[in-house]
């Protein structure tokens, strides 16, 4: 049966990820048909250049999808069903920036982890709830699906500070999914995760194909080495759980650091490149698919983690998918009121997680206190209370030093002053 959803709009539409979203529906056009989607962006000339690909791609495929650009808010919000959110404020030259200046002071400069990502965050949080104050008025029972980085803290600033339906989304559960499934010689649908944590701070417990807990022949392939897994084998047997992609800089800041010193281009430089040739594709009007060079960004496969998701919520699937959501109590050594990154079974009643249980002791503290550095960041970024951002600093594994903290909070205020009312 086809299932219509009337409006999604698409806030920061202009981003070079959009026509990965578009294609989603495009995939699964016998599941559902979207009768409008409104693509929102601050600045037009992407908006007009992404715009036209997506309007191209929807009537290649012969689907009746209207595509709205706009740059006025209230236009794409109204009625929307879904809001999704992939915003990036400051751009490029804000998360090249937060790469570079903790670099240089030895910490490692990433756009969602340590310095970086809190900065990103601060950046953020009055922009999204700004769109949220909008959102409760001309769509208050939109689901609200966040992508914008780091997603874990925009999802709890949301859940705590509005009234919005919200939830959070990363490709990394199905990117680890796809990677068992790989190995493993089963299709994705054949795995399940016991993945525990916060959104770019997990691991998984255990891991089963076609029921059958799997973990110790993932563990022997791992000791076998599997190429693009940079956890050394000793590591994860101590752990005895498995670390996914983003835990390489808690576990190996000083190879990382290293690691980033000797490469020439920052990732934000290099992306900002990539970005550049996909716009210049992405104008040509002979194209009308999503081309391939898109799956050079981290982000490939979030189609489908984001249709996967809006497919459960309106076709009332109750399947289990790994969502960042509120806590409640799904892992008990984390505070019930923060946002963690567990299964949770979706369906027209909403998104419930799964009581996961406590964390190994293995790897409760670190993600204890990558929780508090995420709680206090979220504080600083809603209050600019310089008390709660010295806190974050100081709390972020990646940075500890309170001298260190003080200096980056300092310089990195300074450096994003234009984008931090609530500090400034
Ligand atoms: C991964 C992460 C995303 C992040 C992306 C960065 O997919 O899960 O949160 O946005 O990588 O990719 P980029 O191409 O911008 O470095």
């Amino acid at each position: 049966m086809m299932t219509i959803i009337p409006k999604i709009a698409v806030i920061g539409g202009g981003s070079t990820y959009t026509p990965e979203f578009v294609d989603g529906f495009i995939v699964h056009r016998d599941e559902v048909r979207v009768e409008e989607i409104a693509l929102h962006d601050i600045n037009p000339e992407r908006l007009e250049i992404v715009g036209g690909l997506v309007e191209r791609m929807v009537r290649h495929a012969g689907l009746p999808t209207r595509v709205v650009r706009t740059t006025d808010r209230t236009v794409a919000l109204s009625g929307a069903a879904f809001v999704v959110s992939q915003i990036r404020v400051g751009g490029m030259a804000a998360r090249i920036r937060d790469e570079k200046i903790p670099l240089a002071h030895g910490v490692v400069g990433q756009e969602t982890t340590g310095p970086g990502g809190t900065l990103k965050a601060w950046r953020t949080i009055p922009v999204v709830l700004d769109i949220a104050r909008d959102v409760e008025r001309l769509a208050p029972d939109a689901w609200f699906i966040n992508f914008t980085n780091p997603s874990g803290i925009i999802t709890e600033t949301l859940l705590k500070h509005t009234s919005l339906r919200a939830v959070g989304l990363c490709n990394n559960p199905i990117n680890f999914t796809r990677l068992v499934a790989n190995l493993f010689g089963v299709p994705d649908e054949a795995v399940f995760l016991e993945w525990m944590g916060l959104n770019h701070v997990n691991w998984v417990r255990r891991v089963y194909v076609q029921g059958r807990d799997v973990s110790a022949d993932l563990m022997a392939k791992i000791r076998q080495g599997i190429p693009f897994y940079p956890f050394d084998a000793d590591l994860v047997e101590a752990l005895g759980v498995f670390p996914t992609w983003y835990l390489q800089y808690y576990y190996y800041p000083d190879r990382k650091v290293a690691e980033m010193r000797a490469a020439t281009r920052t990732r934000g430089e290099v992306v900002a490149e990539v970005e550049q040739d996909l716009l210049r594709k992405y104008a040509d009007p002979s194209l009308v698919v999503k081309p391939p060079e898109l799956s050079q960004r981290g982000g490939a496969l979030y189609s489908e983690a984001a249709v996967r998701l809006i497919l459960s919520l309106v076709l009332d699937r109750r399947d289990v998918q790994v969502v960042d959501v509120r806590n409640g109590g799904a892992i008990p050594d984390l505070p019930a009121d923060g946002v963690v990154e567990v299964p949770c079974v979706v369906g027209a009643h909403g998104i419930i997680p799964l009581r996961m249980g406590p964390l190994p002791e293995t790897i409760r503290s670190l993600c204890q206190v990558v929780k508090a550095w995420e709680t206090w960041t979220v504080e600083a970024g809603v209050t600019g209370s310089r008390r709660a951002a010295l806190m974050a600093m100081v709390t972020n594994p990646l940075v500890r030093s309170a001298d260190l903290a003080r200096m980056l909070l300092e310089e990195m205020l300074e450096a994003n002053r234009e984008y931090l009312p609530q500090f400034f």
